[in-house]
């Protein structure tokens, strides 16, 4: 984890910090994983999204969401009038897929954890997005799960600076549970008004 750490405070841009990410070697699902999935979107959206891992055809293209998740994640935001291009800024919390899509250890999203904090740091968005319990749950610093954080406006501090982040259902629960819809549905109409509040 320092290495990773050292690693990702030394990068200055978002660029440089991919290519630190493509090079680091202290994650054993590099090594099962075809490419390091580093992000997709606008880099000039004030919207960051953070998902969990890379799915097979996302480790296969090199980009995030690009399977039915994918396809379910751009529905999602444009239903409230936002389109990955233009508005978002996605990326995940491990860059590399784990082998047959199992949940990754706890120790592979501690060793990734600085990759994404940096990236957050670089991106600076003015808004985000946890999508499932992985990533809200790290990046909140919290043990309840996405059923209880879901919807809660909380704060990641960057910094001592106070970003406002809200946990969503990811779409592979909502893809398997589709009565979690509805909560979903409630959520992102919220986001739709913060973002309106604030002018993003
Ligand atoms: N694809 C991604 O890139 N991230 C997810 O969380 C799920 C699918």
């Amino acid at each position: 984890v320092r290495q990773a750490q050292d690693l990702a405070d030394s990068c200055q841009s978002l660029a440089e910090l991919e290519k630190a990410i493509a090079t680091f070697d202290g994650c054993s699902l590099k090594k099962t994983a075809t490419n390091t999935v580093f992000s997709d979107g606008s880099l000039n959206s004030k919207i960051m999204v953070i998902g969990e891992v890379p799915g097979v055809a996302d480790d296969r293209h090199g980009k995030p969401f690009v399977g039915d998740n994918g396809a379910l994640l751009d529905k999602m935001f444009a239903a409230i009038g936002l389109s990955r291009d233009t508005d978002l800024y996605l990326t995940n919390m491990l860059p590399w897929r784990p082998p047959g899509n199992r949940t990754p250890t706890a120790e592979e999203i501690a060793i990734c954890r600085p990759f994404v904090t940096r990236h957050i740091a670089l991106a600076k968005p003015d808004l985000i997005i946890l999508l499932g319990g992985i990533s809200a749950k790290t990046l909140l610093n919290s043990d309840l799960s996405i059923t209880r954080l879901r919807g809660k406006w909380a704060e990641y501090d960057l910094a001592g600076q106070k970003i406002p982040a809200c946990p969503i259902y990811h779409p592979s629960y909502l893809i398997k549970q589709p009565k979690a819809k509805a909560d979903a549905w409630k959520d992102l109409l919220d986001i739709k008004a913060r973002i309106e509040e604030m002018s993003l």
